[in-house]
C-alpha cells in the first residue's frame, strides 16, 4: 500500500507538470475534463514496478508512464464511441457530452500525444521503446476490432475470445511493464518475462471487467452495468452460457439476443440465465 502511494505521488506530480495547451478549446477542454475523472491509473503503474523491479528510480520513467496513460484515455474515448456507452469513470462520456466529431479528434491528439510522452527516454532506449509502444498500438486496434466483429457473429469460441481481449486489453498491460524493465536496463530475456507476466494479468483483468460489466454494483464500477449485453458482446460470459445452456436455455439467449426493444428486461433476462446455465461462477473461476 506504502508502495503504491508513492507511485501515485510521481503519477500525479507529472500529470500536474504536464497541461494541455489552451487552444483551440474544442480541441482540448474534453482532454482537461477526461483526464480529471481519474481512473485506476493501473497501466502507469505498472511501467513505474517495471522500472524498480530492475532497480531503477521509477521516477526515471514518469515521461512515458504518463505516456502509456494517455494512450489508455484515448483508446477510452474512441471505444466509448464504439460500444455507445453513454458514462464512464461515473461521468458522461466524452462523445455524450460534447459531439461524435469532438470525441474523434480529441482522441487522435491524444494519441499524438501519448507518443511524445512514450519517447521521453534516454536516446538509446528511444527505438526498442517505441517499436514496441507502436506494435501494441497496433494489436489494440486489431483486438477492438474483432471486439466489434463479434458482436455480429452468432458464435465465438473461447479462444477467439482469448486472442481478442488479449490484442485489445492484455497487450497494453505487458507493454507497460516491459517499457519500465527496458529503460532499467533489464535483459531481453527479463523484459520477456515481464511482458507475459502483463499480458496473464491483463487477460484476468478483462475477463473480471466483463463480470462487472454485467454484475458490478452501478455505484462503484461507473459505467453503464449491462453495456456488453446491450451490444451482445461476445464475453466470456456470453461464450460460457451459450456452451453450457440446454436447449430451453439456449433457446432463450437467442431470443433476447435477438430483441432489441427492452433493454431493461434483455439485461435482467441474460444475466438470470448467465447465473442459470453456470456461465458465471465458470467465469469467476476463470
Ligand atoms: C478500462 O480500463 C478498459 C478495459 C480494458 C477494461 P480500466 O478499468 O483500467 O479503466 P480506468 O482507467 O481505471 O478508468
Ligand atoms: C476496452 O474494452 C478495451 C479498450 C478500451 C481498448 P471494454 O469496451 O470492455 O472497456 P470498457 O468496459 O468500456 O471500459
Ligand atoms: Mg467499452
Ligand atoms: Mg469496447
Ligand atoms: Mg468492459
Amino acid at each position: 500500500m506504502k508502495e503504491l502511494t508513492k507511485f501515485s505521488e510521481i503519477l500525479n506530480k507529472k500529470l500536474e507538470q504536464s497541461s494541455f495547451p489552451l487552444e483551440p478549446k474544442g480541441l482540448y477542454q474534453p482532454l482537461d475534463y477526461f483526464m480529471r475523472l481519474g481512473g485506476k491509473r493501473l497501466r502507469p503503474m505498472l511501467t513505474l514496478m517495471g522500472a524498480e523491479a530492475f532497480g531503477l528510480n521509477p521516477e526515471k520513467v514518469a515521461g512515458p508512464a504518463i505516456g502509456i496513460e494517455l494512450f489508455h484515455n484515448f483508446t477510452l474515448i474512441h471505444d466509448d464511441i464504439m460500444d455507445a456507452a453513454p458514462l464512464r469513470r461515473g461521468k458522461e462520456t466524452v462523445h455524450k457530452k460534447w459531439n461524435l466529431n469532438t470525441a474523434i479528434l480529441s482522441g487522435d491528439v491524444l494519441f499524438v500525444d501519448s507518443i511524445k510522452k512514450i519517447s521521453e527516454v534516454e536516446s538509446k532506449h528511444l527505438p526498442e521503446v517505441l517499436a514496441l509502444f507502436l506494435k501494441t498500438a497496433q494489436e489494440v486496434c486489431e483486438g477492438q476490432q474483432w471486439d466489434m466483429d463479434f458482436e455480429e457473429r452468432e458464435s465465438v469460441s473461447e479462444s477467439e475470445y482469448i486472442k481478442m481481449i488479449q490484442f485489445k486489453t492484455s497487450v497494453l498491460l505487458g507493454c507497460a511493464l516491459q517499457i519500465g524493465a527496458i529503460v532499467a536496463g533489464a535483459s531481453k530475456e527479463d523484459a520477456q518475462h515481464i511482458y507475459d507476466f502483463g499480458l496473464t494479468l491483463g487477460t484476468s483483468f478483462q475477463i473480471k471487467d466483463d463480470l462487472l460489466d454485467a454484475f458490478g454494483d452501478p455505484e462503484k464500477f461507473g459505467k453503464q452495468v449491462g453495456g456488453d449485453i446491450l451490444a451482445n458482446k461476445k464475453t466470456m460470459l456470453l461464450i460460457k452460457a451459450l456452451e453450457l445452456a440446454n436447449e430451453e436455455q439456449r433457446a432463450s439467449l437467442e431470443k433476447w439476443i435477438a430483441k432489441n426493444d427492452a433493454p431493461t428486461e434483455k439485461i435482467n433476462a441474460i444475466k438470470e440465465l448467465f447465473e442459470e446455465t453456470g456461465a458465471k461462477s465458470s467465469t469467476q473461476n476463470a
